[in-house]
């Protein structure tokens, strides 16, 4: 089997790089591409991209590129549709013509945030900003072209490599007494190793069982806020590594309007991942766990 990933480098593709490998040949791009093998991996150049999945053709095709940075994409809203809608649109067409699968990420951002409970995958859509319509853009092109396409909605994903929340939280708190972290957005922090395992075992499965493609909600289980979580993140790191000096004593709880974003988010990102795991008969465990994780592996 081969398998084309797009994104490499980003949260979701590096652990994919490691997920992925045991399935078969996997050719993995960033948007430099492979400019030896003529192949394209830049999401802009969308008859790039079609021409990439019509030299190689892959069986499976893993998009894990995005345009992911929420607040910018209100300004450059033209960038966030040829990333996030058009680009899918364009690699689903070519794994229609070629016969590829099609695996792509979606977010919680497509529902407006309302209320209290779970999203299904059928739940009325309505996103609040930029990002939010273009990711929803693009599952419905991908929808609308593929019928072999998994899209994997996920929410607050984080990763040890790079940049993330609980570091940032780490950071303050070496030097601050007070925190003030918002407590009015309800989530599940899922990690980006998380999801490359389940999309390895789901790839394996459509394979076989191409009625099980589709849209599905993936997310570690259980919620929290920001604010929960920063607590868990000092609570644990605490625990995981005691002389880890940390100032902080209080970590309050505000509102979203405390902290004036360009995009607005969701409240409700909470996500029913009952369908997934029926589906594929995985057991998705609670956010702490890959927190704990990742802590343990970044102090
Ligand atoms: N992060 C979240 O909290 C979150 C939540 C819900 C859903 N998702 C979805 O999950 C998926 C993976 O997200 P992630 O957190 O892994 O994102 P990420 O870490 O921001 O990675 C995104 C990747 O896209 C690449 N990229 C940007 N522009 C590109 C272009 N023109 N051509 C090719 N690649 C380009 C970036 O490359 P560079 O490194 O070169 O910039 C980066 O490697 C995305 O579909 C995202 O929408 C993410």
């Amino acid at each position: 089997m081969k398998i084309l990933l797009l994104g490499q480098n980003g949260q979701v593709g590096w652990e994919l790089q490691r997920s992925l490998t045991p399935l078969g040949e996997l050719v993995a791009l960033d948007r430099t591409g492979d400019a030896a093998r003529g192949l394209c991996g830049d999401l802009q150049d969308l008859d790039g991209l079609r021409g990439t999945v019509l030299t190689l053709r892959p069986d499976v095709i893993v998009n894990a590129a995005a345009h992911t940075a929420v607040d910018k994409a209100q300004s450059e809203a033209d960038l966030a549709r040829r990333l996030n809608a058009e680009a899918p649109a364009a690699l689903a067409e070519a794994a229609n013509a070629t016969g590829a699968w099609l695996v792509h990420y979606s977010t919680d951002y497509v529902f407006d945030g309302s209320g209290d409970r779970p999203w299904v995958e059928d739940a009325p859509t309505g996103p609040l900003n930029v990002y939010g319509q273009t990711k929803l853009d693009g599952e419905r092109a991908i929808a609308a072209a593929h019928p072999r396409h998994l899209i994997l909605r996920t929410s607050w994903v984080y990763a040890a490599r790079g940049g993330n929340f609980a570091k940032t939280m780490l950071r303050l708190a070496a030097d601050r007494e007070r925190l003030t972290v918002i407590d009015d957005q309800f989530g599940a922090p899922t990690g980006a190793e998380l999801i490359a395992d389940v999309t390895a075992h789901a790839i394996r499965q459509v394979l076989q069982r191409p009625q099980d493609a589709g849209t599905y909600h993936l997310a570690a289980a259980g919620e929290t806020t920001w604010n929960g979580y920063a607590r868990h993140v000092i609570d644990a790191a605490r625990r995981i590594k005691p002389e880890t000096a940390l100032a902080v004593q209080e970590v309050a709880a505000v509102p979203t309007s405390a902290f004036p974003t360009p995009a607005r988010r969701p409240h409700n990102s909470r996500l029913d991942t009952t369908r997934l795991q029926q589906t594929f008969g995985l057991r998705l465990p609670a956010w702490q766990q890959g927190v704990d994780r990742m802590l343990a592996e970044i102090l």
